[in-house]
């Protein structure tokens, strides 16, 4: 299915049946392959089947962010979202820094991590000491009702014990025992949720304590991905910009994030709107991984940027981007969404560590394009001119696809971007 080079240019230019014939001649998958998006990748049968009260199916643009290499491996990134310019922008910046060599990542183990609460425990100090001597047979307990996963290769690996009075105040009986575990491919919510259930009663019993809230936690901070790039500044001149104008000026607003929470909750916004693209597309949990990318901003008990940018030797721009990435490549909606599916197949990725450096590259590309436009020459010019394109309204002539398709009135932003 891999679609070796992701780098295929005017492919914004060409009409959405025709984009879809380029993808499918550069690919191995059947000639119909991308119809599945015709409706939004479900009908209103699966709909109904996957939530409660359905009347229908929302749709949400679907298109492809270009450009990508990440650890020297080209990807074409489905990525889901209404807003304009934003994939644009981010196939933009990619193709900026694969001047560069293109993203490197490295991801933790996919480790998620179970809480189960432990209330009026009578003795804290002895139930905690306890706890941290049965370890070993806790985790081969809680490794008892996940076979499945144990011998795919993961499993619970650890567990801690955490009392939260003791940071922040507040009960002083209660213990959270944290359990975490290896979802291997999966995201792990249910696998996760599973272990903390089935496990509690031993906890409770070993603790004197009383069963409390068991559910996984978002905030999963050894599921991290880290992912840099680095730009040849020239790279970055426009039209009425140098290079190092442009540089400076992303890597000040860089400072500006780490000064000022205001500004870092929307230079998060900026990275998020690349990551939730690529992870609504790929039938992901986007309010588990919004919910941990910003208890993960706020870790050190400061609201920070997720990412960085400076200039390194006068030559570079260089960015980094840091956070926790919870996404599977198997189970959850997958096995009911064929749009998730196919998303899935044409991206192509090995593993849900893979698909959490890509959106980790995505999301980076999407904050370097903001950064770049907001230095320079302002956001609204690019944005409102795509805002445009999209809100007027103009069916394309009838071809392969007989979609009701929004206007293609403009190609000079697009052009410009791409
Ligand atoms: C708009 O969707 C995102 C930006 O506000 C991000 C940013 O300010 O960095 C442009």
């Amino acid at each position: 299915m891999a679609l070796r080079d992701s780098r295929i240019p005017g492919f914004y230019k060409l009409p959405l049946g025709d984009r879809r014939q380029a993808i499918i001649a550069r690919s191995d998958m059947g000639a119909d392959a991308l119809s599945v998006f015709d409706g939004g990748g479900i009908d209103r049968v699966v709909a109904d089947r996957m939530v409660e009260n359905a009347i229908g199916v929302y749709g949400l643009p679907l298109g492809l962010g270009l450009n990508f290499c990440v650890n020297g491996k080209d990807f074409v990134v489905p990525m889901a979202v209404e807003e304009p310019s934003v994939i644009a922008a981010a196939s933009n910046a990619a193709r900026m820094i694969r001047a560069g060599g293109g993203f490197i990542g490295e991801a933790d183990e996919p480790v998620m991590t179970a809480q189960v609460e432990l209330l009026d425990v009578p003795n804290v100090q002895a139930a905690t000491a306890l706890l941290q001597a049965n370890k070993a047979a806790l985790i081969a307990k809680a490794n008892s009702f996940i076979p499945r996963m144990v011998e795919r290769g993961g499993g619970t690996q650890d567990i801690d014990v955490r009392v939260p009075s003791l940071q922040f105040g507040g009960t002083p009986d209660r213990i959270v025992v944290h359990l975490h575990i290896d979802c291997r491919d999966a995201m792990g919510a249910n696998l996760v949720n599973t272990v903390a259930e089935s496990i509690a009663p031993e906890l409770a019993r070993l603790t004197g304590g009383r069963i409390g809230l068991r559910i996984l936690t978002n905030l999963c901070d050894r599921r991290l991905i880290r992912v840099a790039a680095k730009i040849p500044v020239a790279m970055l001149a426009s039209e009425n910009v140098t290079g190092e104008h442009a540089a400076e000026g992303i890597a000040s607003a860089s400072r500006f994030a780490e000064e000022d929470p205001y500004r870092a909750a929307t230079h998060n916004k900026g990275i998020m709107n690349g990551v939730d693209a690529v992870v609504i597309a790929t039938g992901n949990d986007w309010r588990g991984v919004e919910a941990g990318a910003h208890a993960f901003a706020a870790i050190t008990g400061r609201y920070l940027p997720l990412s960085r940018w400076w200039i390194e030797d006068g030559a570079f721009l260089v960015g980094q981007l840091v956070m926790p990435m919870a996404v599977g490549t198997v189970g959850g909606t997958l096995g009911v969404h064929a749009g998730a599916r196919a998303a899935q197949q044409m991206l192509d990725v090995d593993s849900a560590n893979t698909l959490a450096l890509v959106i980790g590259a995505v999301g980076m590309a999407s904050n370097l394009a903001a950064l770049r436009a907001l230095a320079t020459e302002g956001i609204q010019r690019g944005h409102m001119a795509c805002h445009r394109r999209a809100t007027s309204v103009v069916p394309e002539a009838p071809q392969a696809v007989p979609t009701p398709i929004v206007a293609v009135a403009s190609r000079t932003t697009a052009e410009a971007l791409l």
